[in-house]
């Protein structure tokens, strides 16, 4: 094992993919110390990481990442010498509404983290450490655009963003490419499919989903339920990250994909099927499939992701090993054991941006 006194920073370590890594990390690398940066915004929660949150090894800051001086106070402290940087604005529907925070997080945020690791691992501290300096960018494949029936993302797949949350991502792995050109940070980026598992927020489909069928109303579905995403399991994608940071080469970006393309109108219908299956039906006797509503589509939606993940397979062994039909199942049970997690991140602000998006569609 590699770990070793690695001080790693974690952004975003209270979010979906954020919190599922913190987990997954300090079970694989037990000497690592980890510090978790988080804003805590409508998307981030301490309960997240509860089981975990008196583990003598971690460290919770609540601030922000565009905050310079906080950060930098931060690096210099603890001198890391891994940051996974995963906080983000990430959802597309709300970057249609409000595009201006991810602009400010998703760019000026991750600019900020890139200046305060420059002006660390550059000031001879470097020579000093345990081990030699990473700084891996989390990004997504709606870097790469939509895909029409054939085809699939590779890592020279031109960027062609349409969303304001995939063009504020594109930026912000455009400064990370150019951080390690001009000045040589040590840094990898990791591009992507759509994940689903655990402390997935319901705004995003399958977490919606689960819990609108589970309570009786209605599931929206936009446009004709036909538009294609390559579901993940999020345990695989935060493997991959430790298998990037362990064996990544420096400067190199790796597609993450889950090889499992799958319509939308299909996900839903599936969830619907497991939950008749396991909870019964409605009470009114028919099954959850009646429930789906066909609304107005997302504007610019995206027609078809996929990931061509041979690079991260190849050179670094990586692949999924839970595939759509088992992980969605152990999802399910999750959202089933945890009903009361999901009570609690569905309140006030929650049924705002509930009533305001789906109210007049
Ligand atoms: P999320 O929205 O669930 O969590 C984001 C976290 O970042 C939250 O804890 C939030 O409080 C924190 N945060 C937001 N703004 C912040 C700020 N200014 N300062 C500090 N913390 C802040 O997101 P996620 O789904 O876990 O995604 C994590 C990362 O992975 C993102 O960078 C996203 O682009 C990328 N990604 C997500 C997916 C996916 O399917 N969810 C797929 C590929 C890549
Ligand atoms: P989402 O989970 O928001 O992820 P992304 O847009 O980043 O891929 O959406 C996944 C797919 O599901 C996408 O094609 C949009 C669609 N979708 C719906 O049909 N209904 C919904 O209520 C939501 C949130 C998404």
């Amino acid at each position: 094992m590699t770990d070793l006194k690695r001080s790693i920073l974690v952004t975003g370590g209270c979010g979906f993919i954020g919190s599922n890594f913190v987990r997954l990390c300090l079970e694989r690398w037990p000497h690592a110390r980890l510090v978790n940066l988080d804003k805590l915004t409508y998307a981030g929660n301490l309960s997240n990481l509860a089981d975990i949150a008196a583990d003598p090894r971690y460290r919770f800051v609540r601030g922000d990442i565009c905050d310079a001086p906080l950060v930098d106070g931060l690096f210099n402290e603890e001198g890391f010498d891994t940051v996974v940087h995963f906080a983000a604005e990430s959802h597309v529907d709300r970057s249609i509404d409000g595009p201006a925070e991810f602009i400010r997080t998703n760019i000026v945020g991750t600019f900020t983290l890139l200046e305060a690791a420059r002006k660390l691992w550059s000031s001879g501290i470097q020579s000093s450490m345990s081990r030699v300096p990473r700084f891996l960018h989390v990004s997504t494949d709606e870097v790469y655009g939509s895909l029409g029936d054939t085809g699939l993302f590779t890592e020279t797949t031109p960027y062609d963003p349409h969303s304001p949350y995939s063009a504020s991502k594109a930026a912000s792995d455009h400064l990370v490419s150019a951080y390690h050109h001009t000045y040589g940070l040590p840094t990898l980026v990791t591009n992507c499919s759509n994940n689903y598992g655990p402390y997935h927020f319901p705004e995003k489909l399958i977490p919606l989903i689960i819990n609108n069928a589970l309570n009786g109303r209605d599931l929206p579905v936009y446009g004709d339920g036909s538009n294609v995403r390559d579901w993940l399991y999020v345990v695989d994608h935060c493997a991959a990250i430790l298998a990037v940071l362990e064996k990544g080469r420096v400067g190199e970006t790796y597609n993450v994909g889950g090889n499992s393309e799958k319509p939308n109108l299909e996900v839903v219908e599936t969830i619907c099927d497991l939950l008749d299956a396991r909870v019964g039906l409605l009470s009114t006797g028919k099954p959850r499939r009646t429930l789906i509503r066909f609304v107005k589509d997302r504007p610019g939606h995206d027609r078809r992701y996929a990931i061509d993940a041979t690079k991260i397979r190849s050179e670094l062994g990586w692949c999924p090993t839970v595939d759509f039909s088992e992980g969605i199942g152990r999802t399910i049970d999750w959202y089933l054991q945890h009903l009361d997690w999901v009570e609690q991140v569905t309140t006030g602000a929650y049924r705002d941006y509930y009533a305001r998006h789906y109210g007049n569609r």
